[in-house]
């Protein structure tokens, strides 16, 4: 088997090359970023060929490829990546969106990827963990509405986003505890709006994105959903607090029940103190999504309102992990924890 990284030394992309090694041990990996370098990860050398090499006559064909850049790009290699035979999962926002392209939550909707299916987009890193939690709430009394919000780790912007915010912080808190020489609208020592690409709907493309994608996800066009998404000093682990409105009445404990039953890559926790439910924890168990502080909302009239935490990984649940579970689809897998269904 051929498989191929683009962006492979991405903060997602390296994260794909360990999980590579569980899911397909066998087969060859051929790696690409921006240009020709070495790759040091885990104690080992990578060779790494710019990704224009795949633009050339006689590229190297495949069987899967994972793509870990940004929009342009993945504009620009996908299209070449199918026509050289890879099946393709495209981690960016290119096709998330696009009707004519499965949009894939592992443990929730990958039943639509199959043999005659050969891109796949995966989620945003919010929407991930968010919808594997609400899926099975939705099954059992029905969906109303949704409002999250979000408590961004900086790794979600990418590695020289993240290496300056670890530089910016250990400089900017070095003898000022209150870190006053901070920038304002930086990342360092801040709480900031996750604001790029806001439009005229007041949300910004964050926001839009799990809004979007998730009614998708769910085949609820209309589902109304408002969320609010920041960015906070935490380098790794997305946090969200989730307000969601069920179309029956219920209880916590028949909430909590369902949580805790058998559902992939789910980790209910009881409680609603949140005992275990942290940024920190979901990089102890980085392939799976936690849920829990489940209480009832106090605005609630008629016993439909609920609040829940929902925790994971953003480098790991919600993206390289969810990327090589929807190819598990295609191509088994060797770790049984990287397999659906
Ligand atoms: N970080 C997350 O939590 C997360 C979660 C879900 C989805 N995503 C999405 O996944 C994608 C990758 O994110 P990331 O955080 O891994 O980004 P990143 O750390 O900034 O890595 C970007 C990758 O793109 C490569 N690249 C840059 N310019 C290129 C070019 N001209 N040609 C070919 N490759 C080029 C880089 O290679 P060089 O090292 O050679 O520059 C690097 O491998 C993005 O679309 C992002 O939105 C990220």
């Amino acid at each position: 088997m051929e498989i191929c990284i683009l962006g492979a030394t991405g903060l997602v992309g390296r994260e794909l090359i360990p999980l590579l090694a569980r899911a397909w041990p066998q087969a060859n990996l051929h790696l690409f970023a921006s240009r020709d370098q070495t790759l040091e990860l885990g104690g080992r050398s990578y060779p790494v060929g710019a990704a224009t090499r795949l633009e050339q006559d006689g590229a190297p064909r495949g069987d899967l490829a994972f793509v870990a850049l940004d929009d342009t790009h993945s504009a620009r290699y996908v299209p070449r990546l199918r026509e050289l035979g890879y099946r393709v999962v495209d981690k960016s926002n290119t096709y998330r969106l696009n009707p004519e392209v499965p949009l894939v939550v592992a443990g929730v909707n990958d039943g639509i990827v199959d043999e005659q299916c050969t891109l796949v987009a995966n989620p945003n890193c919010t929407t991930i963990p968010l919808m594997l939690a609400v899926a099975p709430l939705r099954q059992k009394f029905g969906l109303a509405s949704l409002a999250v919000a979000s408590y961004q780790a900086i790794s979600g912007a990418g590695l020289a986003t993240l290496d300056r915010f670890i530089a910016n912080s250990l400089a900017g808190y070095a003898g000022d505890r209150l870190g006053t020489a901070f920038e304002a609208t930086g990342y360092a020592g801040n709480t900031v709006p996750h604001n790029g690409k806001t439009d005229a709907s007041g949300y910004s493309s964050e926001e839009r994105k799990m809004m979007l994608e998730s009614a998708k996800i769910l085949g609820m066009p209309g589902l109304p959903f408002s969320a609010q998404c920041v960015r906070v000093p935490v380098a790794v682990g997305h946090y969200e607090q989730v307000w969601i409105e069920f179309e029956e009445a219920t209880t916590v404990a028949d909430i909590e029940a369902v949580l805790a039953g058998n559902h992939p890559f789910l980790r209910f926790l009881p409680g609603a103190e949140g005992a275990g439910l942290s940024a920190r924890h979901c990089l102890q168990v980085r392939d799976e999504a936690f849920v829990g502080r489940v209480r009832s909302d106090l605005r609630d009239p008629d016993g439909r309102r609920f609040c829940l935490t929902v925790v994971a990984d953003n480098l790991r649940l919600g993206a390289a992990t969810n990327a090589v579970r929807i190819a598990a689809r295609w191509f088994p897998v060797a770790d049984p924890t990287l397999q659906v269904g």
